[in-house]
């Protein structure tokens, strides 16, 4: 009989992941139930995704929406574990760091449900990031731990996770950029001129007022036009207007991807942003202290810790390295090999 997993999403970085994953799975025929936690519930946040990555209409919307961390992953771990109980799958497949993704593994290892944990391993070791608490638990309970990069795997041996669950496949959100490739090489860019990229919406750089301005007044003075596809985080705490730069709505993922690859530069605190960018070697200035993929430092990523150096003299020189085996695009494939075993 075919196997049936159960995919638990919520967010747009986790639909960019597991669309590749999906997809692999139904064409080894094996059953894909997905449940729509609806953290993310605009039409740019969330169907847009679905839309562009060709997934199918989740199987379940939960409504869990906007709230505090308890509520949404109390409210999301309530309604999975429903719906684990009423459908028995062979295993429940979590992506990333996001809320619903503890849900759906705390939902699941209490049910003794074999869990699998796709990008696991990475580590900001940044306890007060949200997503690093996720990351850490989610980890803890997973029977498979499929890790984007090697510093993702060296993580989880120093932690002395079981060697045999930790399995190095590469990241599939690059997976996901290999299909709508030529649609971007081949097409007009979306917007005409010379650019910069940025998106932000990390709580400690847009939910204070005062270090939003910051980052902002900086983004202003940049040599080109700024444009920032506007995070509803962002937009709640946007008070200023800044004549360089444009803030436009979030975008879909192919016309986010074609900006990307038409940018002069990119400047983000995002986690996907910063393996998207440095795969197309675009420059990236990443404002964090630390990243969880540490691959992208090899890419043209760099850090920005202090908001008074910001400036486009920051981007590094493009770079030319070769693409790494775990941003081939067959890390899908390599987990469905694993998962079907
Ligand atoms: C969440 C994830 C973060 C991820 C990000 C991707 C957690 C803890 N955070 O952060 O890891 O990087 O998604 O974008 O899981 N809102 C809307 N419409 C929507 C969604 C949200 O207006 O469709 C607004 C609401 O006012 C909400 C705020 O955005 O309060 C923040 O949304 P939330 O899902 O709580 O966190 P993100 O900042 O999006
Ligand atoms: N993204 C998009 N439109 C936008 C901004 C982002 O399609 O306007 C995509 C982009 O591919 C990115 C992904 O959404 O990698 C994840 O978004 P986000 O930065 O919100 O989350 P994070 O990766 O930081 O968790």
């Amino acid at each position: 009989m075919a196997k049936k997993f159960v995919h638990i999403l919520a967010a747009r970085p986790n639909f960019i992941k597991a669309a590749p994953v999906i997809k692999e799975l139904f064409l080894r025929r094996a059953k894909n139930v997905i449940i729509h936690t609806n953290q993310h519930y605009d039409y740019k946040m969330s169907k847009i995704f679905f839309q562009d990555l060709n997934i199918p209409e989740p199987d379940y919307h939960l409504g869990v929406k906007s709230g505090t961390h308890a509520y949404q992953t109390g409210e999301a771990l309530i309604k999975i574990e429903k719906i684990l109980l009423q459908t028995s799958p062979d295993a429940v497949i979590v992506y990333g760091d996001v809320n619903s993704t503890l849900a759906g593994a705390l939902a699941a290892s209490k049910l003794h449900i074999p869990l699998y944990h796709v990008e696991s391993g990475c580590r900001s070791f940044d306890m007060t990031m949200p997503e690093e608490v996720n990351r850490i638990l989610t980890d803890n309970v997973s029977d498979l731990l499929f890790c984007t990069e090697q510093s993702a795997c060296k993580n989880l041996e120093e932690k002395k996770f079981d060697p045999n669950k930790i399995k190095l496949v590469g990241n599939t959100a690059i997976d996901s950029l290999y299909p709508i490739k030529d649609l971007i090489f081949n097409k007009k860019p979306l917007l005409e001129g010379k650019f910069y990229l940025s998106t932000l919406h990390r709580p400690f750089n847009v939910d204070d007022p005062l270090i939003l301005n910051k980052i902002l007044t900086k983004l202003n003075k940049f040599d080109l036009p700024v444009i920032i596809p506007t995070h509803p985080r962002l937009e709640k705490n946007l008070t200023n207007s800044y004549p360089n730069i444009s803030f436009i709505a979030p975008l879909g993922y192919i016309d986010f991807i074609n900006l990307i690859f038409h940018s002069s530069g990119v400047i983000s605190d995002s986690g996907g942003v910063q393996c998207e960018t440095c795969y197309f070697r675009k420059p990236l200035l990443t404002l964090r202290p630390t990243t969880e993929h540490l691959i992208t430092l090899n890419y043209g990523n760099r850090l920005v810790q202090n908001i008074d150096t910001l400036s486009p003299k920051l981007f590094k020189p493009k770079t030319y390295n070769k693409t790494p085996l775990e941003w081939d695009g067959k890390s899908s494939q390599r987990i469905v090999n694993e998962i079907l075993k």
